[in-house]
């Protein structure tokens, strides 16, 4: 049993599991679920195929605020190349400004969402009652996204794998706008050591007790 409305926030570096345990709260819970690194993943993919550069503050707030739905169905959407593009793009203000509603309104659903991504917890939904904030080590997270990166034949290595997420990590915890960082009530949830099966009952366990404690 669960409250009326529910909103889970579910934040962490690339990797660390966020997705996998965020779509399997929304199945126990029956709630609607957004992975908000397509949001960012669009505008950086929008920007390459309109030639321009992800560093380009004005082109990239541009490109969020006409963003095309279609891109979140593009097959280019979950490379290596659009991941940094996306980390790129996510660090300017105005990009992150022109994606705000949509994330807000999604979480303000009647019955609740669960949403995953960076800022969810600090930003999005501050007054979320449930939080988790999903890590694993930087090499973990670089083998589990290697194992996953040659079963769809990609060829890079481990050590380009490894170098990509930790360029990401700094990236995105150093921002100044909406860094990655545990919010202050969210609960830890380190799944170095579990597989995807216990850290998904992990998560649960934790999603009840911060229901418990209202
Ligand atoms: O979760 P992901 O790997 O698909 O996210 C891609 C990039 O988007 C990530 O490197 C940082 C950015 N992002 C963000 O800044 N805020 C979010 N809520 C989600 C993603």
């Amino acid at each position: 049993t669960h409250p009326a409305s529910l909103i889970i926030a579910v934040d962490g570096p690339a990797a660390s599991g966020k997705g996998t345990i965020a779509r399997a709260l929304a199945h126990r819970y029956g709630l609607p679920h957004l992975d908000t690194g397509k949001l960012y993943r669009a505008t950086g993919l929008s920007v390459r195929l309109s030639g321009g550069a992800p560093e380009d503050a004005d082109f990239a707030a541009a490109a969020a605020r006409g963003l095309d739905p279609a891109l979140l169905d593009d097959p280019d959407l979950m490379s290596s190349e659009n991941a940094q593009a996306a980390s790129i793009v996510s660090a300017h203000p105005g990009v992150r400004a022109a994606l705000l509603a949509v994330q807000r309104a999604f979480a303000a659903q009647p019955g609740g969402a669960v949403l995953d991504g960076r800022d969810i917890g600090t930003v999005i939904a501050p007054h979320a009652p449930a939080k988790l904030f999903v890590t694993a080590t930087p090499l973990c997270r670089a083998q589990r996204r290697h194992a996953e990166l040659a079963r769809s034949g990609d060829p890079r290595n481990l050590a380009t794998v490894l170098a990509d997420i930790e360029a990401r990590d700094a990236r995105d915890s150093g921002r100044s706008t909406a860094p990655l960082v545990r919010a202050g009530d969210a609960a830890l949830l380190d799944t170095t050591e579990l597989g995807i099966d216990a850290a998904v009952q992990r998560a649960i366990a934790l999603v009840e007790s911060a229901i418990a404690a209202g």
